[in-house]
């Protein structure tokens, strides 16, 4: 703690630098900046308290501080060990009028490399705002901080925080060991904290399928609205934000040449998509797999053969994984790989590749040839490239989608957080997408950094399909 502001971040020093590239990057977040004159003297979020769990990069930052100009007090983690700008943590925790000797900026609790002990430990600091109290929101990545509320309220309930089983994942032993710490000190914490939260807003495809889960249980213990399937998310940050930062990740990574390469997508959904077409422009020949016929086909009608694992884990120079699901590149496939094949995850979760069993061979060598990016030796001496350990590695090993992107997804996440903060008891427990007219507003606050002429419907059109002249102009059924 200095001057007041909490914060555990790898170097405040590096404010300045983080500063600039803040400066930078407010440039090409016009619907964040927009969002920002809109309500800057109303200020709707005052009196909110956002916990925030999300990659702590310098577009991020740029979220943070809007929240913030609307008012609100914030706290936030990022929701990866690797995925911190530390540059951008501390620019956010001096903020922009603070000195490092005098910080004035938002408790931030991120650094580059955390281990998941120590990513724990900061996800439970996003509950202890000041004066002992809770968030009323929470704006989540994954849904890391929606987990520990609701598996602390559960354990709270039940009186008891259960041992680990044989076969749970290190990391459940960790947030167990978190929750246990924590209830023992104050054993109705998590009640207290989520009766007074209004609801989250989720940015990913892994987090919203948690939340549906919980609300299909009856579970949900409060509002949720969905950004990731906002049209001016999912179908640009997914898709056109992967298709920057994964050729991204893999030059900083390995600085191979992509082109000429054969490389695998594992998954053709958005982020698939995405990843495809990033590999094909650096001239990559790609394949595709898949396991749902639709997506498959547009594969296939997108030019991209579509093929089994095993067809080709043998030639492929290049893996990547995007699925959102687990166990899709095992220990056994990646000893099939060739000399130095590159293999790499920007599915949310660390479970596509089976790191646990790649640990487990008997006589395997990890060299580390820089932070996030490991040699894996196999006992016959032949080797692959792991990027970010499993882990998503276009925020591990680059610093994820650039601005513009993220412009969009964040004007989503800000005007979800004005909704649930503003019209607390108008939402059930249950899990909401934005309204189409709201969708329409985001992407429209894009068009002119961009010199986008859009054309207006006459009346007489309008008529004709039914709409209005103003929008929105599309069903919600309708998939663009
Ligand atoms: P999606 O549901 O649109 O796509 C996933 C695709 O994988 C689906 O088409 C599904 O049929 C396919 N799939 C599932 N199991 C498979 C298997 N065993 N083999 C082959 N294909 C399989 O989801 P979306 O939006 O593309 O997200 C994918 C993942 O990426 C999620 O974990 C999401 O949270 C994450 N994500 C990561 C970002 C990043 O910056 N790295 C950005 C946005 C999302």
């Amino acid at each position: 703690t200095s001057n007041n502001v909490e914060y555990a971040v790898a170097d405040l020093s590096l404010a300045e630098y983080g500063r600039k590239q803040l400066r930078l990057a407010e440039h090409e977040m016009p619907g964040l900046m927009a969002i920002r004159r809109e309500y800057s003297a109303s200020k709707p979020l005052s009196g909110a308290r956002i916990a925030g769990s999300l990659h702590m990069t310098v577009q991020t930052a740029v979220l943070i501080e809007t929240l913030v100009e609307l008012g609100a007090e914030v706290r936030w983690v990022s929701c990866n060990i690797f995925s911190t700008q530390d540059e951008a943590a501390a620019a956010v925790v001096v903020g922009p009028d603070g000195t490092p000797d005098k910080p004035e900026g938002t408790p931030v609790f991120a650094w580059k490399g955390e281990t998941l002990d120590e990513y724990w430990w900061c996800t439970d600091q996003l509950f202890q705002f000041s004066g002992g109290r809770g968030p009323n929101m929470l704006l989540d990545d994954g849904g890391d901080a929606t987990l520990l509320v609701h598996k602390g309220v559960e354990f709270e309930k039940a009186g008891a925080v259960p041992q680990p089983a044989a076969d749970d994942p290190e990391e459940y032993g960790i947030i167990l060991r978190t929750l246990r710490d924590s209830i023992a000190a104050d054993p109705k914490r998590f009640t207290r904290i989520a009766e007074e939260i209004r609801g989250v807003t989720e940015e990913t495809t892994n987090g919203v399928k948690r939340l549906y889960k919980l609300a299909a249980d009856g579970t949900l213990l409060f509002p949720a609205i969905n950004v990731n399937d906002s049209v001016t998310k999912s179908k640009f940050d997914n898709k056109y934000g992967i298709r920057h930062s994964l050729a991204d990740g893999l030059n900083r990574a390995t600085d191979v040449m992509l082109g000429g390469k054969l490389a695998v997508v594992c998954g053709y959904g958005d982020v698939g998509k995405g990843a495809a077409e990033s590999l094909r422009g650096q001239g990559a020949r790609v394949v595709v797999t898949e396991i749902d016929p639709i997506c498959a086909l547009q594969a296939s009608m997108d030019g991209l053969e579509v093929v089994h694992l095993d067809d080709v884990v043998s030639r492929a120079d290049i893996f990547i994984t995007t699925t959102g699901n687990t166990d899709i590149i095992m220990a056994e496939d990646m000893a099939k790989m060739k000399h130095n094949a590159i293999v790499g995850n920007v599915g949310h979760f660390d479970n596509e590749i089976d790191m646990a069993g790649l640990a487990k061979i008997d006589g395997i060598r990890k060299v580390e040839i820089k932070p996030q990016v490991h040699e894996w030796v196999f006992p016959d001496g032949h080797a692959i490239l792991v990027l970010s350990e499993g882990r998503l590695m276009n925020l591990g090993n680059a610093t994820g989608h650039p601005s513009f992107v993220m412009s969009n997804s964040f004007a989503n996440q800000t005007i979800a957080q004005i909704e649930l903060f503003t019209k607390p008891g108008e939402y059930e427990r249950e899990v909401y997408r934005l309204p189409k007219h709201l969708d329409e507003k985001v992407a429209r606050l894009h068009l002119d950094a961009l010199g986008v002429r859009l054309t207006t419907l006459t009346k007489k059109q309008a008529e004709y399909l039914d709409v209005d002249v103003a929008g929105p102009y599309k069903p919600d059924h309708y998939r663009y």
